[in-house]
């Protein structure tokens, strides 16, 4: 039996890294899957893979009625929403304070709170009158302490993880859960393309993580899909308002700070 048997989720930014894991990961526990993302060649070969639990929808976080969309489409698809997973995201600017744009604080919240925000509110809509659901965002351990990302980022996923503890408690008495985890530097695309044009080899990138963090071996993807399919899962019924911290003892150690204001590369 899966632990996810008869669920249905969304998982925002389930073309890529964290959120493609959590999508295997969620189709291999039982659960049917609609993948809202912009890259559609990525998800649509997710989707050619695993046949009819799971569906790509084109959607941009930052647009209410894309995301209201693919909220729809699941219920239609599969007939209700277990779990909302607000992951997709971006680094956003980078650099010193006195360099960053209007424009850029726009992009990079807009991507990192305000899809949250959507996300959960949208779900929200469809799991109250159910009376049951589990609401996940992808914060940061950016989203601990200083010093691990750029400012904004760093901004927005404090956010992330204020915004669930409040939307916990008014969502906790209608029977949804509304919880946070905060990977560590994680071996995905987002963290090999950093600042680059042409990725760089993740065998490279692996050992760079692994001399960070207490655990001497890189974060993978498929260890952040663990902790969000324990959220989502029954086992977690009376986990909410919780930020789960995954990160290999980055930040015990303090060890991992990375220079990203002063335009160093990690
Ligand atoms: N990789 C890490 O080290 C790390 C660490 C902490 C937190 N995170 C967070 O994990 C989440 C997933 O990141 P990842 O590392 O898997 O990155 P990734 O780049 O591999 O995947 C991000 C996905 O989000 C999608 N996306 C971006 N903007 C979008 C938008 N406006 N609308 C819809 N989809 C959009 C992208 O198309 C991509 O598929 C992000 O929220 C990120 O901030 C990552």
């Amino acid at each position: 039996m899966g632990r996810l048997d008869g669920k249905v989720a969304i998982v925002t930014g389930g073309a890529s890294g964290i959120g493609a894991a959590t999508v295997e990961r969620f189709i291999e526990e039982g659960a049917a899957v609609v993948i809202a993302d912009l890259a559609e060649a990525a998800g649509e070969e997710i989707v050619a893979r695993h046949g009819a639990s799971v569906r790509f929808c084109h959607v941009d976080v930052t647009r209410e009625d894309e995301v209201a969309a693919a909220v729809d489409a699941a219920v239609a698809a599969f007939g209700r929403l277990d779990v909302m997973v607000n992951n997709a995201g971006i680094i956003g600017a980078v650099g010193p304070i006195a360099d960053t744009s209007e424009a850029a604080y726009d992009t990079t919240i807009g991507v990192l709170l305000k899809g949250v925000f959507l996300g959960t509110k949208h779900a929200a809509r469809v799991m109250m009158p159910q009376g049951s659901g589990s609401i996940i965002s992808t914060a940061s351990t950016a989203g601990i302490v200083g010093g691990l990302g750029p400012h904004l980022y760093t901004a927005a996923k404090h956010a992330v993880v204020g915004f669930t503890k409040s939307v916990a408690n008014e969502l906790g008495p209608q029977g949804i859960r509304v919880n946070a985890v905060a990977p560590g530097s994680t071996l995905t695309p987002m963290v090999t393309t950093l600042r680059r044009d042409e990725p760089m080899d993740d065998a490279v990138v692996a050992e760079r993580l692994a001399s960070r963090c207490l655990l001497g071996a890189a974060v993978m993807p498929v260890d952040i899909a663990n902790g969000i399919v324990y959220l989502a899962s029954e086992e977690a019924r009376f986990v909410t308002g919780h930020c789960l911290v995954i990160d290999a003892g980055q930040t015990t150690s303090g060890t991992a700070a990375h220079q990203f204001h002063n335009g160093e590369q990690r």
